[in-house]
């Protein structure tokens, strides 16, 4: 990390506590004068410092370090060589069993993609095949797609059940379901692969380290029951009346509104029920309506996908084939994408999210960045994109694309929004005092 972006840190963390440099400099046994040289970046912050000031201020390590952005305008692309220079192979009980790859990944975004191919060769699709070798499930999201002949395999209420896939289906997993991947059989005699697109969402290091802070026995009590909406809803509105210290007594007495009723139904209140219920408890009636996880796996044939001419069906510069995408993961997309016109293509798109793009194709394409820069992008290359970076395609060709939302969509997203364009540049960019002398 460079010198400046450290003493930016150093400075934001003293304007949050509130200490003038003399003040910093009383409690770290410093001079004010060297306290000024780190914050004007004259001198390094050194880690002994660090040590001395999350020792003595409710500071952790981590805010005095930030995010290294290893991308250049904008992107980061990771050749289909270099992807072939990381191959290895992993055994199961002795034996090969995944050949693995990896494809682009940055320390911007979470995306942890590999491609793998599938070594163990099954004659059956039993899914207790004493064969296949399960894994313990992990706890990054995984979004799989499928080339060629591959049994997916997985673990859910301790039954093992396994799915024939092919070219173009694709699945979504959720965290810690054992699963395994192993090639059928087949008379041309090839083995089948898939790019594993694993990735953490709004549960990352940061949010985490929270949560482990808090410790398990505190954490568990969060006990929101998420499984229908029905139950999603009344466990929302619970949680809220307790942070609102609003007893249902209370509740009664300033609204009328006899919670007992609403917990005794089966169904959802009507909107304007639940309008009113926010409109007491000074929330949004979305904080009472949270999603809910209906599929812990789920499944996508190719020949089911959705799909679409864009920018429409007169102009078909595209077509977009949706893959497998899930409500309560409303920012995580999956496409194929398909490149119609060989150089009339005239749409730009500048996508709200973190992307991650393979060339599943058998052709190069050329993307053009921020109106000027040329990248080539030829089959197996993949790419890591920046959020609301402009870009445009030319050229034949099929993409597989995820886009993930991070932990900077949803309310990081709107508290960001609340911002002024000046603030929010003060906030990526504070090096100001919190006041003035
Ligand atoms: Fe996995």
């Amino acid at each position: 990390m460079t010198k400046k972006k450290i003493n930016i840190k150093f400075k934001k963390i003293l304007n949050d506590l509130k200490r003038r440099p003399e003040d910093a400099a009383s409690d770290l046994g410093l001079t004010k004068k060297k306290i000024l040289e780190i914050l004007d970046g004259k001198r390094k912050l050194e880690f002994d410092l660090i040590e001395k000031a999350v020792k003595k201020w409710p500071v952790n390590f981590n805010e005095f370090f930030s995010v290294e952005d290893d991308t250049k305008n904008g992107y980061k692309i990771f050749k289909n060589k270099a992807s072939n220079s990381t191959e290895r192979k992993m055994y199961r009980a002795g034996y090969p069993y995944y050949l693995y790859k990896d494809t682009v990944m940055s320390k911007v975004s979470t995306f942890r993609p590999e491609w793998i191919q599938q070594l163990k060769i099954v004659k059956n699709s039993n899914p207790n095949n004493v064969g296949v070798r399960f894994n313990n499930g992990h706890f990054l999201h995984q979004f799989t797609y499928f080339i060629g002949p591959v049994n997916f395999y997985y673990k859910i209420n301790n039954k093992k059940k396994v799915v024939k896939m092919n070219t173009g289906d694709s699945m979504y997993i959720s965290p810690y379901i054992p699963h395994s991947f192993t090639t059928r059989e087949n008379k041309k005699n090839v083995l089948g692969n898939i790019l594993a697109l694993t990735y953490a969402d709004k549960l990352n290091t940061e949010s985490l380290n929270e949560f482990s802070a808090i410790g398990y026995e505190l954490t568990k009590r969060f006990n929101l029951n998420l499984k229908n909406k029905v139950n999603a809803f009344k466990s929302s509105l619970l949680y809220h009346l307790n942070n609102s210290s609003i007893s249902k007594q209370n509740f009664f007495e300033l609204s009328g509104i006899q919670l007992k009723e609403i917990f005794k139904k089966k169904k959802l209140p009507n909107s304007n029920v639940i309008n009113r219920i926010a409109n007491i408890l000074k929330i949004n009636s979305r904080d009472l309506l949270p999603p809910i996880q209906d599929h812990y796996v789920k499944i996508q044939k190719y020949n089911n996908n959705r799909s679409w001419y864009y920018p429409s069906m007169k102009k078909k510069e595209f077509l977009f084939v949706e893959l497998t995408n899930l409500a309560h993961l409303p920012m995580s997309k999956a496409f194929e994408l398909n490149i119609l016109k060989e150089n009339k293509n005239t749409t730009e798109f500048m996508i709200p999210t973190h992307q991650y793009l393979y060339n599943i194709g058998s052709t190069t394409i050329d993307i053009t960045f921020d109106k000027k820069i040329k990248q080539k992008f030829d089959p197996g290359d993949s790419i890591y994109i920046k959020p609301n970076l402009i870009y445009k395609f030319k050229g034949k060709g099929k993409i597989l694309i995820l886009r993930i939302g991070g932990s900077i969509s949803s309310d990081a997203l709107y508290h960001l929004s609340w911002l002024s364009q000046n603030n929010l540049k003060r906030l990526l960019n504070d090096n100001k005092p919190w006041f003035n002398k």
